[in-house]
């Protein structure tokens, strides 16, 4: 009797130093079905049922939510007991069907650190605006007079995509077989099936499609960074030698860069239509941002030189940019417990984590949607991140406690975002070259900006149900 009691006391102690756990109705599934289906809106309901942490059940895993954005820390320091990789291979394996080494990872990601910083990152930056302008070029004439009507999700995501496609891999425009709209055609149907590959809910027919659009790109992304006529930038081809001299097979190679597509090309393009939008629903915040603009054009046409490619200051467009990652950017930061750990949170509660469990952090419930850090945080005020004096606004507080932490779009701590800086700058770049050189409007001048895809929430940039009609013109044509 004894003992038994000694257990139970060992389970009831236990359990009551973890977060509450909520296994759902289903067994083992647990809450698999409404996860996918609306992860925001399950986490919301589970947050006023336990609180800022909780864990949950998950396709047979136990994963442990944290929404206390002055805890985040305790977990993006530790990566000794919170692992970043293992649950980034198990989605490798899932979307990209590729197994890479572990350790190759770290070697590919301090490369890559190189190659999107300093002198390599102005070299990226002035080949993307060039491949802009010819792009949105080839699309409006000069001398085109009439408007050309199309989706703003399609215009952002198709030019941002070949653009950056063009600056990084390569392939030749007239070269069809790794012609970037070709390439963006089977990309789109990727990107379309990624979440139900990440989740492994794929029906049979779906699974033959993304098998064969897998192929199909990983045949088209076989010649970028092997020799120099691909047109690769140095950072593919930098890639492409590591993957050989660790002896990767050819076929794991272009998995490899068809991954690598994904992580450089997802994000950018759905980011820049949802400012866009934004601006273009918000007439005040579009006045702004062309005020801004428009001295920057003036000084260019003075001195001859293009500054937006510099570091030149552009804090009204910084802060409209923030605001609208702030609404639109929902990644969930993932890691597994890989040693049993106590969770230290900042108001002295302490919670033990399980080996094997995960943890994930969803920075859009909070900070990003938070009420008491942001009011009425479900409008988009373009000028958020601004102070009175025109400067960036860094200060915002929750529980009378000033926030490290008040938007993470990028992610944060060793796993943040590598490429943060070359996306801005091209978004920028991107908005800046529409905005000056095109009459750009909606067609419906009291259209509202479109519903969010309610299945990505957790992978990133969200994503816009439907699309936003809009028309443009070169600025110039009457
Ligand atoms: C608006 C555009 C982008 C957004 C919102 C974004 C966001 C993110 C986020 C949230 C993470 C994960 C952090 C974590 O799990 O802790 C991440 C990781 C990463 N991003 Fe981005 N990203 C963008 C564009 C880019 C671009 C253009 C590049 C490359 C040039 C890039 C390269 C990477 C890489 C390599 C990682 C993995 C870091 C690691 O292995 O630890 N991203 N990004």
């Amino acid at each position: 009797f004894i003992y038994l009691f000694a257990i139970y006391l060992f389970i009831y102690f236990r359990s009551k130093r973890e977060p509450p756990v909520d296994k759902g109705m289903i067994p083992w599934l647990g809450h698999a079905l409404e996860f996918g289906k609306d992860a925001s809106k399950f986490i919301n309901r589970m947050k006023v049922k336990h609180g800022d942490i909780f864990t949950v059940r998950v396709v047979g895993r136990y994963v442990t939510v944290l929404l206390d954005p002055h805890s985040y820390d305790t977990v993006l320091e530790d990566s000794g007991s919170l692992d970043f990789a293992r649950y980034a291979q198990v989605l490798m394996e899932r979307i990209f069907r590729l197994q890479l080494p572990h350790n190759q990872l770290a070697k590919s990601k301090e490369m890559m650190k190189r190659h999107f910083a300093g002198m390599n990152l102005a070299a990226l930056n002035s080949t993307m605006s060039r491949n802009l302008h010819a792009l949105l070029k080839a699309k409006a004439h000069r001398n085109q007079k009439d408007w050309k009507e199309e989706g703003l999700f399609d215009f952002s995501y198709s030019l941002l995509f070949k653009a950056g496609y063009l600056t990084l891999f390569g392939g030749e425009q007239n070269n069809n077989r790794t012609d970037p709209s070709t390439v963006y055609e089977e990309y789109k149907k990727f990107d379309g099936l990624l979440t139900k590959m990440a989740r492994s809910t794929l029906k049979p027919e779906e699974k033959k499609t993304a098998q064969s659009v897998q192929k199909k790109l990983w045949e088209l992304l076989a010649p970028a960074g092997l020799t120099d006529e691909s047109g690769s930038s140095p950072w593919v081809h930098a890639y492409r030698r590591l993957l050989q001299e660790d002896g990767t097979d050819e076929e794991m190679q272009n998995r490899a860069m068809l991954m690598q597509l994904w992580s450089t090309q997802g994000n950018v393009g759905p980011a820049a239509f949802w400012l866009l939008g934004y601006l273009l629903t918000n007439p005040e915040a579009l006045v702004a941002v062309r005020r801004e603009f428009s001295q920057i054009s003036q000084m260019e046409t003075t001195t001859g030189t293009p500054l937006m490619d510099s570091q030149v200051n552009t804090p009204v467009f910084d802060s409209a940019l923030e605001e609208a990652l702030r609404l639109t950017a929902a990644p969930f930061i993932t890691r597994e417990v890989v040693r049993e750990k106590i969770l230290y949170m900042a108001d002295g509660r302490q919670y033990l984590l399980r080996k094997g469990d995960r943890v994930c952090l969803f920075p859009y419930i909070s900070p990003q949607m938070d009420p008491e850090i942001f009011h009425e945080p479900q409008k988009y005020k373009y000028d958020r991140f601004l102070k009175q004096d025109g400067s960036a606004k860094k200060d915002f507080y929750k529980g009378g406690r000033r926030l490290k932490y008040y938007t993470m779009p990028w992610g944060a701590g060793t796993n943040g975002c590598v490429g943060k800086q070359f996306a801005i700058n091209t978004i920028r770049q991107f908005v800046y070259m529409v905005l000056t050189n095109y009459d750009l409007e909606l067609c419906d001048p009291n259209a509202q900006m479109p519903e969010i895809n309610a299945s990505r929430y957790g992978f990133g940039m969200l994503q816009p149900e439907g699309d936003l009609p809009v028309r443009y013109k070169p600025r110039n044509a009457h």
